[in-house]
């Protein structure tokens, strides 16, 4: 089956880079919000994307009014009905995901694709929410989704063979190099950064550096394109703490453990980059400002 409707549920950081990407790469997106207001938000968010690639050549003007042209927003859940493949990019959330695949469930017909872009629940889960397990993947794509190469794949034990390989090419199509995982919690690379970022808490807490030093250690000692406090910051320290509850609810290794200054900065809302604070202070964004533990 060609996959040329494409249906994103969420409009957010991921969802907004989802169907971009998507239409970027010819398909006809439609992409649902639950409100005008984050829906315009999003759109908003594509628009800017689509002028900087023009104002920079990579995108001529006409390309961008065709993508443009491929892209709809809605708010109505039932404009997906005719999706080939519907990608969730949601809340992590597993009663709203329930609720969301069990509507997108009755709403489209049985061929439908459903995968989900989350970056820890289980996918094997969330197919039980629908009749449809056969046809039922994982799609982890990486923020910023335009500019990161990389996208997961991932299969069930009861993901049909031909479905992984139809999503693998999709991925393909959409311009990702993309890895093929199984349904184990954090796939490949939250496996492996979740524990790393962790980690770097964890050094900052025992006094090993400070957070500049720990982030200059692996930038420039490493050539990591982020220090592990600015990627935190970046990725969001809430989404990093509810990844690690879910990681260490699964393996109950050290590892995956949430340190005490994650979760204390989590809970006085020090979210990062999106709250204006977290390992670095962002008042002023051209010059964000570490933490300093006493
Ligand atoms: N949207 C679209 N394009 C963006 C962007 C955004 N949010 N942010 C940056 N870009 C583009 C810029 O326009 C620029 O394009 P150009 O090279 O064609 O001019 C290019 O990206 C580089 O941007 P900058 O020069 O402004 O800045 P950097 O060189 O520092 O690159 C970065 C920014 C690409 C974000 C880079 O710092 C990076 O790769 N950081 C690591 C990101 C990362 O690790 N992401 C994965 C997080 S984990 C995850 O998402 C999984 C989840 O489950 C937790």
């Amino acid at each position: 089956m060609a996959i040329e409707k494409v249906g994103v549920v969420g409009c957010g950081l991921m969802g907004s880079g989802i169907a971009q990407v998507a239409a970027q790469a010819g398909c006809q997106v439609t992409v649902r919000e639950v409100s005008q207001q984050l829906l315009d938000k999003g759109l908003q968010g594509i628009e800017k994307n689509l002028a900087r690639l023009v104002e920079k050549g990579t995108l001529s003007a006409a390309d961008r009014d065709q993508v443009r042209g491929r892209l709809r927003g809605t708010t109505n859940l039932e404009d997906l009905k005719d999706s080939d493949v519907i990608i969730e990019a949601i809340i992590e959330q597993l009663p709203a995901k329930r609720e969301l695949w069990g509507a997108l469930d009755k709403i489209c017909p049985k061929p439908t694709i459903f995968a989900s872009n989350t970056s820890s629940l289980s996918i094997t889960e969330m197919a039980t929410f629908t009749q449809r397990p056969d046809r039922f993947v994982g799609m982890h794509f990486f923020n910023p989704v335009p500019v990161m190469k990389l996208v997961e794949v991932i299969r069930t034990i009861a993901t049909d063979p031909k479905v992984f390989d139809e999503m693998v090419a999709f991925g393909q199509r959409l311009g990702k190099t993309v890895v093929r995982t199984s349904d184990r919690t954090g796939f490949i690379v939250n496996r492996l950064l979740v524990p790393y970022l962790l980690d770097a808490v964890r050094a900052l807490e025992e006094g090993v550096g400070s957070v500049e030093d720990i982030d200059n250690s692996m930038k420039i000692g490493c050539g990591y394109p982020m220090g592990p406090f600015t990627l935190l910051d970046f990725v969001g320290l809430d989404t990093t703490y509810y990844i690690s509850i879910i990681m260490f609810d699964e393996f109950k290794e050290r590892r995956f453990a949430s340190p005490p200054l994650l979760k204390r900065m989590v809970l006085a809302g020090w979210n990062g980059r999106k709250a204006g604070r977290g390992f670095y202070d962002y008042s002023d964004p051209a010059k964000p400002k570490a933490m300093q533990l006493t």
